[in-house]
């Protein structure tokens, strides 16, 4: 693919009116490429994927179809957010998957990251193949590839997007985005009436929490990075974090360590608190969370996450920790 896509000309979109143009120019676009014919479009939730499919829906209506695979491995409450906004306010043709026992079945037993990843990438594939095959008349795949995933060839969607897949299933390729720098896309999302919230996500890996239960997943153990996460965001919201830190989650390594819970001995998993601030998640340096806000969000989750007994607090910038715990790549041996 060029990098060359953005013209040198093309001004900086950073005001509603020129969000408002950029809009209005690639909906005829996308009718002029597109035609009568049925798009595709795999919607995670995530910033790029939200905003190719708010723009999509604006120039085509029902003639898009989006595609929601629920793998298990979102963040709490995540799909019922996609279905909420997408299905009952705009309207969206959307096809809700819940794959979560089929990725659960797959990772079984499966400790190494990269295994992990690779395992989540091709079953991802398979399941959104299988979609596809379903419906007649598409011809069309969109994507929200975005302009660093051109010009950066190791960016992070490089690692999970689904490439290959348009030719696999036969699709031309519609990207109403791929010009846009991150920032951009936030600015034309909102234009198009997506939430604050939505559009200023935090970045969430591609695998999603498998990176975060580190090792061999168990549902167990799953649950209990779900709801200490969902905790930590509440927490961080309430105190006017969640648009200030760069990135906020919670670990949940497989160690156990004793402790005590109502008077007896408890052998239990610990929680793990990683707060990080970035600006292209090269470096990061860990947010100094007020201590009376750490004792809180501790309480509540050694009150409701099962299995738990202790929670920590990483402090270690990036170098020399990575963000998430579990690497991405090889080592060199
Ligand atoms: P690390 O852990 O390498 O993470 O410091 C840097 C940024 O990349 C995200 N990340 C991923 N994103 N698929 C993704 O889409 C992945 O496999 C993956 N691994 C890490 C991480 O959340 C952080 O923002």
């Amino acid at each position: 693919m060029s990098k060359n896509i953005r013209d040198p000309k093309m001004e900086r979109i950073n005001s509603k009116e020129l969000a408002d143009v950029f809009i209005a120019d690639q909906i005829d676009k996308i009718r002029a490429q597109v035609k009568d014919g049925r798009v595709l479009l795999g919607l995670s939730g995530g910033v790029d994927s939200s905003v190719c499919a708010a723009l999509l829906i604006k120039a085509i209506g029902h003639k898009l179809i989006c595609v929601h695979v629920d793998h298990g491995l979102l963040r709490k409450n995540e799909s019922e957010e996609v279905l909420s906004v997408f299905k009952n306010e705009m309207k969206a043709n959307l096809i809700y998957v819940d794959a979560a026992d089929k990725f659960l079945d797959a990772l079984k037993g499966v400790s190494d990251p990269e295994e992990k990843r690779k395992i989540i990438g091709h079953l991802f594939i398979e399941v959104f193949k299988k979609e596809a095959k379903k419906l007649n008349g598409v011809a069309f795949l969109a994507q929200g590839t975005i302009y660093p995933d051109i010009i950066e060839s190791d960016t992070v969607k490089a690692h999970h997007n689904v490439g290959g897949l348009p030719a696999q299933l036969g699709f031309e390729l519609v990207e109403p985005i791929k010009s846009l720098y991150k920032d951009e896309v936030r600015q034309v999302g909102e234009a198009l009436g997506l939430s604050h919230g939505m559009v200023y996500r935090q970045p969430f890996p591609g695998p999603g929490l498998a990176m975060r239960c580190i090792g061999a997943i168990t549902k167990d153990r799953l649950k209990a990075v779900k709801e200490s996460d969902a905790i930590l965001r509440e927490e961080f919201a309430l105190a006017g974090l969640d648009q200030k830190v760069w990135q906020f989650f919670t670990v949940v390594p497989p160690v156990r360590s004793t402790g005590i819970k109502k008077g007896k001995r408890a052998f239990e998993w610990p929680v793990v608190i990683r707060a990080v601030n970035s600006v292209d998640a090269l470096t990061a340096t860990i947010e100094e969370i007020p201590y009376a806000l750490l004792g809180k969000i501790r309480d509540r989750i050694l009150d409701e996450v099962e299995g738990v007994n202790r929670v920590l607090y990483d402090i270690t910038n990036k170098p020399c920790a990575t963000i998430e715990w579990e690497y991405r790549g090889s080592y060199e041996k």
